[in-house]
């Protein structure tokens, strides 16, 4: 598979008005679970609807370096093959590459009794611990230990099911205990779960691979554990995250555009907020038609655990309000850092201050073009669609960001009317 891209620069064109449809790509975050999944088995999974963003590259070259064979057969379908893992600890320059790495470790302690890994990376948008995680292995009987960098689990006799209280109700830990518990000896009830639909969809895999997962999607989830997994063929759920990002581009823009292959069903908080500042919504099953209002009005908004308002629509949304003809209040309920955007978007002319985990925006404020950074991933979109209505031309340096999780965006916000160009 392909590696890392080269970091690059947008230059964006302000003033365009988004027209046409636009189909979001499948959900990077749901694609990166189920690529650690994978490792459960000795048969091949097959993934069908993964983005071609750069952290599906990273995790590729990791479970490549732990000795499964990853092959892209097609630009959206991944196919892993876990037979071959042989390599229990992870090179550090993989698992620091993004936070979704951590996850091969509750596949590898089940299936083979150890794991070594230091800390996982991915955006610096919080402290983002992973007591979680380890506590929920410990939990099923591993033996935790820190070794220099490297967080070690053993478990040489396998994992034993166990009822596991996570504090906080963590995405990526609630995942991992999952896929530790599919080979775990007896049953495993996770309380206080993250109901994230990738949670649901990595359930949805680990079933389809033999597993017998209950309760995804609430807060208690159970795990029946099996001797062995086999292989299988999944589709993954559409770009909650994407999706939304469109729609506020349409609605930022004064713009229409529908957009195709929506996850409508998980996105009610959105759409929520976007009715309230003016757009209409329009949706059908699978599809969302955004439309921008004559006005936008402010709204304020927490972002909370799903199926509350999503974290990675923060900053997005917060680029939006600084149109609106009024005061926005936002309060960040889930990282500790995610107002890296604010500095970016008041070099625009946006007034916006932060204060801890609040944001306060005043609108609408006049936005020109400025020469500006993605400084993480949904910082870096936010930015990108403050452009689309500053005057002038944007230029956005590490882009990098963008492309961990949006696929083509350049690609696709031109073909909805937008002057972008990469350099
Ligand atoms: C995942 C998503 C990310 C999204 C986030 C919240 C992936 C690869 N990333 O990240 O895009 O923004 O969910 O929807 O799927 N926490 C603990 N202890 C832990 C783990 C987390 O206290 O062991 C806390 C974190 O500090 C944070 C909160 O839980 O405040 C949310 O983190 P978590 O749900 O784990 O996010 P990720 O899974 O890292």
């Amino acid at each position: 598979m392909a590696s890392r891209r080269a970091n690059g620069q947008y230059r964006v064109r302000g003033g365009a008005v988004l027209r046409g449809r636009v189909r979001v790509s499948g959900s990077a975050n749901a694609a990166l679970a189920a690529m650690c999944a994978c490792l459960l088995s000795d048969e091949t999974v097959v993934l069908d609807n993964v983005p071609d963003v750069s952290d599906i590259d990273s995790l590729a070259e990791l479970l490549t370096a732990l000795g499964a064979r990853v092959e892209r057969p097609a630009p959206d379908r991944v196919a892993v093959n876990g037979g071959g893992v042989n390599v229990l600890e992870a090179p550090v320059e993989l698992i620091t590459e993004n936070r979704a790495s951590f996850q091969v470790m509750g596949p590898l302690i089940a299936r083979h009794g150890f794991a070594s890994l230091p800390p996982p990376g991915g955006d610096v948008i919080g402290q983002r611990p992973i007591d979680a995680h380890l506590f929920g292995f410990e939990a099923m009987g591993a033996v935790i230990a820190r070794a220099g960098e490297f967080w070690q689990a053993r478990a040489p006799g396998g994992l034993t099911g166990a009822r596991v209280f996570v504090d906080y109700p963590s995405v990526s830990g609630t995942q991992n205990i999952m896929m530790a518990a599919a080979l775990a000896r007896g049953e495993t009830t996770i309380v206080n779960a993250a109901t994230e639909p990738e949670v649901q969809a990595l359930a949805q895999l680990l079933n389809a691979m033999g597993a017998c997962v209950e309760g995804a999607g609430t807060q208690m989830v159970t795990v029946r554990g099996e001797e062995r997994l086999h292989g299988a063929t999944f589709r993954l759920p559409p770009d909650r995250i994407e999706a939304g990002t469109f729609a506020v581009a349409a609605a930022i823009s004064g713009g229409d555009v529908e957009i195709e292959d929506a996850p409508v069903s998980v996105v009610d908080a959105l759409v929520s907020k976007l009715r309230a500042c003016g757009a209409t919504v329009e949706a059908s099953a699978d599809a969302m038609r955004v439309a921008a209002g004559e006005r936008l009005a402010p709204v304020s908004f927490q972002a909370l655990p799903y199926p509350g308002l999503a974290t990675d629509l923060h900053a997005p949304l917060a680029a939006l309000l600084t149109q609106a003809e009024g005061v926005s209040v936002i309060h960040e309920r889930v990282f500790d850092n995610r107002m890296l955007y604010v500095g970016e978007l008041r070099k625009m002319g946006a007034e916006i201050v932060s204060m801890g985990a609040s944001a306060i925006v005043s609108g609408p404020a006049p936005l020109h073009g400025a020469h500006l950074r993605a400084l993480d991933v949904r910082a870096g979109a936010a930015v990108l669609l403050a452009a689309l209505r500053a005057a002038g031309t944007t230029v956005i340096d590490d882009v990098f960001h963008l492309d961990r999780k949006y696929e083509r965006l350049d690609g696709k916000l031109g073909a909805l009317g937008v002057e972008i160009e990469r350099a």
